[in-house]
């Protein structure tokens, strides 16, 4: 069995900033509200005429990724690419990536896992590596939020919270089982499934005629809805189990832990778990202020920000978390 190891980090953010104060110019809130509940300060939405997608923005992270790593593109035998944003129904962005990048025929995966998707990509990309049947996988989160959030006020709890973005790794074998992704454990409870939720229907529940004929511009099932304190209670059980699930599954314990890149939710669950787990600031990497949650694209953006600010350093131990929409929620101990 071989270990993964990451080589290379990108990320993308559109050059749009939208600060709390713009926020407040098109919905019924404000800069202390939403300071003071979730630690944002601006994110990025794309520009409205701008040819920014889902996939797009996946391959620019990605090419700084490759370009990092030293690989060349043909040496990436698979692509895994999570989003729950994705340009089309389908297919998924996946395929985007391949031909965009201009990559042989290789296997391209979608994963949806929402916030907890860059967590899943890379525990499958880890395993296929862990087995032998790949040597270079591509790992993108990215997502474009901005296009579909209710901008008015009716939509506030939950637009004021996304931003738009992505970020991108590239794993490769590593003979040395000390070094590189330790473990991976994934959950899930679709119990509550309908607290995190976009309700609009897919070909799987109706006729699309039938969506086509209802067609009601005031349709709110378009829009995600989020039982805020809900989820946050949930989310802070749950980091904190899997965090210390990884910790136990390699015999480390919280003091061992160089640093923290949780999900970026909300600044707040982040805080939560470092004091729980009595972290030092350093030891947690936040970038929520300035990012807002980009679900799937948050773990890679930290990941790649933190390294770009030489704050990862070689063989230190890094610990990834995310917990989100399904519910899903994981953790990656990485020896770095
Ligand atoms: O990434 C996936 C995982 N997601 C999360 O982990 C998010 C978890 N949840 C949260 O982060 C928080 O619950 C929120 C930030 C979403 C909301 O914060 P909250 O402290 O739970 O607020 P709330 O939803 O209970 O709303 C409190 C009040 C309400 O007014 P009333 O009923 O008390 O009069 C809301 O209508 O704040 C109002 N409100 C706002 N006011 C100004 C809700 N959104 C806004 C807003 N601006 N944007």
């Amino acid at each position: 069995m071989y270990n993964s190891r990451i080589i290379g980090l990108g990320k993308y953010l559109p050059d749009r900033i939208v600060t709390n104060a713009d926020l407040s110019t098109m919905m019924d809130t404000n800069d202390a509200w939403i300071q003071e509940r979730t630690g944002i300060q601006e994110r990025r939405w794309v520009k409205e005429d701008s040819s920014d997608t889902t996939a797009s923005m996946g391959v620019e992270a990605a090419k700084i990724a490759i370009e990092r790593s030293g690989i060349n593109k043909d040496d990436i035998d698979f692509i895994i690419f999570a989003t729950l944003s994705p340009d089309m129904y389908f297919p998924g962005p996946g395929v985007q990536v391949q031909h965009a990048l201009g990559i042989k025929t290789v296997g391209a995966l979608d994963v949806r896992n929402q916030c907890s998707g860059f967590v899943y990509a890379l525990s499958v990309a880890d395993n296929f590596i862990k087995t032998g049947m790949y040597k270079n996988i591509l790992v993108i989160g990215s997502e474009l939020h901005s296009k579909g959030l209710d901008r008015t006020t009716r939509g506030r709890g939950v637009s004021v919270i996304f931003g738009d973005g992505a970020g991108a790794a590239v794993l490769t074998r590593e003979e040395n089982n000390s070094k590189g992704i330790l473990s991976t454990h994934l959950h899930s409870e679709g119990e509550h499934a309908k607290e995190l939720v976009l309700l609009a229907p897919g070909m799987g529940t109706r006729w699309v005629n039938d969506i086509l004929k209802d067609n009601d511009p005031n349709d709110e099932s378009y829009f995600p809805y989020m039982n805020g304190q809900f989820v946050f209670k949930n989310a802070v059980v749950r980091f904190s189990e899997v965090i210390m699930e990884g910790l136990v599954k390699n015999g480390l314990e919280v003091s061992d832990i160089d640093m923290l890149i949780p999900h970026q939710a909300n600044l707040r669950i982040a805080q939560f778990i470092q004091k729980k787990f009595k972290l030092k600031d350093q030891q947690v990497f936040n970038n929520i202020q300035k990012y807002g949650n980009t679900t799937a694209a948050s773990i890679p953006i930290a990941l790649t920000e933190a390294w770009e600010e030489g704050k990862i350093k070689t063989g230190d131990l890094l610990v990834l978390a995310a917990f989100g929409s399904g519910f899903t929620w994981g953790s990656v101990v990485i020896r770095w």
